[in-house]
């Protein structure tokens, strides 16, 4: 009998706590996930307009596919054989280069996705490019209101400050663009080459990487929980969807800006084009063959400016041309 009373007793106990603690938690909870569970099941994200929209542009629709992952992660390393074998002949031309490097993708630490999980927060970046026509454009201040500012290169912001900024993000570059970053920046490399990726991991490793008679730049400092690897489909797909193949392949600035449409909602874009001479040199140099990215056949340079300007026009970035009168 006493045995009885005594659970009876405990289980009036349990009862009360879950009618006083977990049931209204529960509901408070659930309230709150249904909540932005549903405003994000509407839209992909939560400013008035996003990058992702679709139906506002039949050319953009056409173009734009968010399945496709900017990042390497290690869920996603396993490249499709035409664009292995299309990326490993972008440097190289002699095929047992190519057979040793094609393993290397294999033997490569990982890295997880770096903030990659879409929030119902509404994104903002700013995409700054090297151009001169930063001069005198006082955007500093612009650009360091964004979530995230993505930088490229040889990027300086040092002594600039008022037209370009100071925060920086996401910094792309390449072993030969290569630069020390500051703590927190994620470094993204953009690998040209397999030898790239042997590269990035020496550097992180603080090895020197003296390879194939030319001197690159290492150990960097770099934030090795902050590296992003920029995936050989992503690439790609630019080159396929937006560069259209014109240019053997797109400039580190045209991959820079549509990685920027898939991991923003909304896009400023800064230091694209020419300045107002129609000069391609970089922001911190007088240098008027700056831009000789150009002029080498490599990327087509007109073409990459039609499809920035025309997203611009379409409503899905917006474009930063410089100082009035800009061209
Ligand atoms: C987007 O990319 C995925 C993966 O490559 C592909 O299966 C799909 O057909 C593409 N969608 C469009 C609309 O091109
Ligand atoms: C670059 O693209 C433009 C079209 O925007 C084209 O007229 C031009 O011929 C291309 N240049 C080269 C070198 O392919």
């Amino acid at each position: 009998m006493a045995y009885n009373s005594r659970k009876i007793c405990k289980r009036i106990k349990v009862f009360l706590v879950i009618c006083c603690f977990v049931l209204p938690l529960y509901f408070i909870y659930s309230h709150s996930l249904v909540k932005e569970g549903a405003l994000c099941a509407n839209k992909a994200c939560s400013c008035e307009t996003c990058v992702s929209d679709r139906g506002i542009s039949h050319w953009f629709d056409m173009r734009f596919n968010s399945s496709i992952q900017p990042q390497l992660t290690s869920s996603n390393e396993k490249i499709p054989q035409d664009i292995l074998l299309w990326w490993l002949g972008l440097q190289s031309r002699r095929p047992r280069m190519r057979m040793m490097y094609s393993r290397l993708f294999e033997t490569m630490p990982k890295f997880n996705s770096v903030e990659n999980s879409r929030s119902c927060h509404c994104r903002r970046c700013a995409i700054v490019g090297n151009s001169g026509n930063l001069k005198g454009s006082s955007y500093g201040q612009l650009i360091d209101s964004q979530d995230y500012v993505i930088r490229m290169n040889r990027a300086v912001t040092k002594g600039y400050e008022l037209d370009v900024g100071k925060k920086t993000t996401h910094h792309f570059m390449y072993p030969e663009s290569a630069k020390d970053l500051g703590a927190n920046v994620h470094l993204v490399l953009v690998p040209f080459k397999p030898l790239d990726l042997l590269w990035l991991e020496n550097v992180l490793l603080n090895r020197n990487f003296l390879l194939m008679f030319r001197k690159l730049k290492g150990p960097i400092t770099a934030d090795r929980d902050k590296v992003i690897i920029f995936h050989p489909v992503f690439f790609k797909y630019v080159h396929d969807k937006w560069t259209e193949h014109y240019g053997k392949y797109p400039s580190t600035g045209m991959l820079a800006l549509i990685f920027g449409l898939h991991i923003c909602d909304q896009l400023s874009v800064f230091g694209y084009g020419w300045d107002r001479q129609g000069n391609w040199h970089h922001y911190w140099e007088n240098n008027r063959l700056g831009g000789a990215f150009r002029v080498t056949g490599v990327h087509n340079a007109t073409f990459e400016m039609n499809v920035i300007t025309r997203l611009a026009e379409i409503g899905k970035i917006q474009l930063y041309r410089g100082r009035p009168g800009t061209p």
